[in-house]
């Protein structure tokens, strides 16, 4: 898809289509109203007799209006004016994006970001629009032989600003939103592809090729050799179980002088999670291709950041194996020794992230970091928590988490904190190890976070619980390319604050 921006009113348009918004009750937006006028009331006359209401979502496509330069115009049903928020905006901006993809407008002059969004300024709306309009469109149909084709797809989208003085800012914002589109998209590809094509080969492959397309990207891959020399007993604890061997994905991205503290995202790689030797129960197993979609976020925010050319330094860190049962597997009541030199009882083969996080997170170290940030599909228990609308955020350093949860706001891919209090720790008490590796019942995707706080003493840090966020269930599965706009804008807003 090709973006670009424009000021001018809509009846001057020579396009396709011309985008405008109704709000409910049959109320015109700005452009709607000008586009009224000039065709003498047609447009108020079809609302009056009910064709849009105006509800969020709804479209009306118009042919051969009076007095304007376009093929069509399409009203798009906006909800109620002062109710617009960011996630309706998206919304609805893929209604109209998926309309005009289905009805044969190649090109369309977009009137929506006129709307008045709260707190939104010209760069957030564009962002916004790329970012849905890509997300709309997304299809992951490389592994099929018969491909769905659109007659005539849509291939430009012109997203209007106010004055020709926005011009530049909106071209900044184009270029920002198809980076994090493009990062989305990347992470969406590979959660998507199966385990037995996305192994922990195939990732360390992926990152090593992002490494060629820019040159202040250096990869480096750890092998189980190295581990193994670094004492990261529990990240090999997990791969004993499997034949494909793991790897250790170092992403450097130098974006700044060398004597800046890097922002470290470590990402959870698994690459399919059985459970290991405590075997998951067969239904919905498939899913588990999906637990690599941390390392999957933080392999998208790079390539975004590189692609944006951000001025700072940043670092991301993939432990990446599978999690099976094998003869050599470890089995529940084996005690393992990390990288810190804490021992750990795993009670439970299946809380295998939290064991290869923990050396990763131990690894960080070297780098001397601002801040340390993993994001992993971690527990199931926080599904049940917060469901699929808010990632869970756990932090040892409130700046850092206030950070984290504005960033949210901003670009829509929101997190909701949860604690970390001492009271939790006990849960992990073990009779044999310094700890164990599951905590009961109770509040599993907090003593999970409390696992990997004892790892991360040493630096300010934020872990981030996509287990909800980053893939869709039923008959809309895939994966949502989260926490990627996240972590984008938060690197934005880091690197501004420079
Ligand atoms: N990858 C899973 C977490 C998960 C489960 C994510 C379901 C999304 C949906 C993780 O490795 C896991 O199995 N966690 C266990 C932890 C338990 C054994 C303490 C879980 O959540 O059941
Ligand atoms: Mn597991
Ligand atoms: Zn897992």
């Amino acid at each position: 898809m090709e973006f670009s921006v424009k000021s001018g009113s809509p009846e001057k348009q020579r396009t396709a289509c011309v985008v405008v918004g109704v709000f409910e009750p049959r109320r015109l937006s700005p452009s709607a109203q000008r586009l009224d006028e000039l065709s003498d009331g047609f447009i108020s006359s079809l609302i009056r007799r009910g064709d849009l209401e105006g509800k969020a979502g709804q479209t009306l496509l118009l042919h051969n209006i009076k007095n304007t330069l376009c093929d069509r115009i399409l009203l798009v049903g906006c909800g109620k004016e002062r109710e617009l928020s960011f996630t309706q905006y998206r919304r609805i901006i893929s209604e109209a994006v998926k309309t005009l993809n289905e009805t044969g407008s190649m090109e369309a002059v977009f009137y929506l970001t006129e709307l008045p969004i709260k707190n939104c300024n010209i760069n957030q709306r564009i962002r916004h629009s790329i970012e849905a309009a890509q997300h709309v469109l997304y299809r992951f149909d490389q592994l099929k032989s018969q491909k769905d084709t659109t007659r005539r797809p849509l291939r430009k989208i012109v997203l209007t600003v106010p004055n020709r003085r926005d011009l530049t800012e909106g071209e900044n914002a184009i270029r920002e939103g198809l980076a994090i589109a493009e990062g989305s998209r990347l992470s969406k590809d590979l959660g998507n592809m199966p385990g037995n094509i996305c192994t922990p080969t195939y990732l360390a492959e992926r990152a090593t090729n992002l490494g060629r397309v820019y040159n202040n990207l250096e990869i480096e891959i750890l092998e189980e050799q190295e581990m193994e020399e670094l004492g990261m007993g529990a990240l090999l604890s997990v791969s004993r179980g499997s034949r494909q061997p793991a790897k250790l994905i170092i992403m450097k991205y130098a974006g700044h002088d060398s004597e800046t503290p890097p922002v470290v995202l470590v990402g959870k790689g698994v690459t399919f999670d059985s459970g290991g030797i405590s075997l998951k129960p067969g239904a919905a197993m498939d899913e588990m291709k999906y637990d690599m979609c941390g390392a999957a976020g933080v392999m998208g925010t790079i390539n975004a950041i590189a692609e944006m050319e951000l001025p700072l330094n940043v670092i991301g860190v993939i432990p990446a194996t599978e999690n099976l049962p094998d003869g050599l597997a470890t089995k529940p009541g084996d005690i393992v020794t990390s990288m810190s030199g804490q021992t750990i009882e795993v009670l439970n083969t299946d809380a295998e992230g939290r064991l290869i996080l923990c050396d990763a997170l131990t690894y960080c170290s070297r780098f001397e970091p601002e801040v340390v940030i993993d994001i992993a599909t971690l527990t199931g228990a926080c599904v049940i928590a917060l469901g699929k609308h808010a990632t869970g955020m756990f932090s040892n350093h409130s700046p850092l988490a206030h950070e984290l949860s504005n960033a949210g706001k901003q670009s829509g891919d929101r997190v909701w904190e949860m604690p970390l209090w001492d009271e939790y720790q006990e849960q992990l008490k073990s009779n044999f190890a310094d700890m164990a590796n599951v905590g009961g019942r109770e509040a599993g995707s907090i003593t999970a976070a409390c696992f990997l706080s004892k790892f991360t003493q040493k630096f300010h840090w934020a872990h981030l619980d996509i287990a909800g966020s980053a893939w869709n269930t039923g008959s809309k599965k895939g994966a949502t390319g989260r926490p990627v706009s996240l972590l984008c804008q938060y690197l934005i807003q880091r690197a501004e604050s420079n």
